[in-house]
């Protein structure tokens, strides 16, 4: 039997597995468009999620995506489940995998989960957040949203991005920043010291004012408060003073400039203009390819090259 494949990570899965499914979340993007968005394409497959950590969009996302490609769904509401009894990881994992699940989708607060269930189950992993370190469907989404308005996959080669604030705690800079350098993008983070990695090959800067007029795509982080001790931060409104998107930092955006966020927002704290009065904005588009990215890795994973025709 061949080996089970996953998408746990950007690195993991490589270019030209990147370059596939951003062409097949564009299709997805397509059946998503048509008045009945369904296609029998995973007809049989279950598909379980299983959110050990909060989420609204990914795991809604997930589920739509699933659907729409008439996978059958189960969903673990951690909180009353056996969890909380103190049955482990690895006993809910193959109780799940028990039932027959083709592929999990895990969100957990600890790194590298996803790699460790795999050894676990025959089904294929999918990573929707494991502790800071990626966040792999988040990446995908946000390059194919910036593909859709740059003239496709080939038109992020040579683009300057700016990631802006909690560099540091976020998996989603993590993978969004592999993601774009693999399809040539420059990428900037932009950070407080102490909320940069202490190591990375990444270019950064600590002056958002330096760097917002010349950027074509600027993307802010949300402050992730639950993962970091209070020393990090300079005090009061230093640090939106310093980082957040203000009326008057957008006004110097370039016109066709992109601003993107992966929720959920701090209004008042990484964004001080409401996002529906910036033309810049593409963050509602994010939300809505997410279901086309989460689609194109549960038909690659899960899919024969059988029928995408409509119906169900
Ligand atoms: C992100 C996450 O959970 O990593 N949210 C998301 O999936 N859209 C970012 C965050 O929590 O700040």
């Amino acid at each position: 039997m061949a080996e089970q494949r996953h998408f746990r990570s950007i690195a993991e899965v490589g270019q030209d597995a990147v370059r596939r499914l951003l062409t097949l979340t564009d299709h997805m993007a397509e059946v998503s468009r048509r008045p009945n968005p369904r296609v029998p394409a995973l007809r049989g497959r279950t598909v379980c999620n299983l959110f050990f950590e909060d989420s609204t969009r990914t795991r809604m996302s997930f589920d739509t995506a699933a659907k729409r490609l008439s996978a059958d769904t189960m969903t673990l509401a951690v909180g009353s489940s056996s969890v909380n009894k103190g049955e482990s990881l690895r006993d809910t994992v193959e109780t799940l995998s028990a039932m027959g699940v083709d592929a999990f989708v895990i969100r957990h607060r600890t790194s590298g989960v996803p790699w460790q269930i795999s050894s676990w189950t025959d089904a294929a992993i999918i990573n929707a957040g494991d502790g800071w370190h990626a966040h792999p469907t988040q990446a995908l989404l946000d390059a194919y949203t910036i593909s859709t308005r740059v003239s496709g996959v080939a038109g992020l080669s040579g683009l300057r991005v700016a990631i802006v604030g909690d560099i540091r705690h976020s998996r989603v800079a993590r993978s969004v920043t592999e993601i774009l350098t693999m399809l040539g993008a420059s990428v900037i983070h932009v950070a407080p010291r102490t909320l940069l990695p202490p190591v990375s090959s990444t270019d950064s800067t600590h002056d958002l004012d330096e760097v917002i007029g010349a950027v074509d795509v600027l993307y802010l982080l949300r402050m992730q408060n639950e993962r970091m001790g209070a020393a990090l931060l300079p005090g009061g409104s230093e640090y939106s003073d310093r980082f957040s998107l203000t009326r008057d930092r957008a006004n110097r955006l370039r016109p066709d400039a992109l601003v993107m966020h992966p929720g959920p927002m701090n209004r008042g704290v990484e964004i001080r203009v409401d996002p529906s009065d910036l033309r810049q904005s593409v963050i509602t588009e994010q939300v809505t390819n997410g279901i086309a990215a989460r689609m194109a890795v549960l038909f690659d994973l899960l899919g024969s090259p059988a029928s995408m025709e409509e119906g169900s």
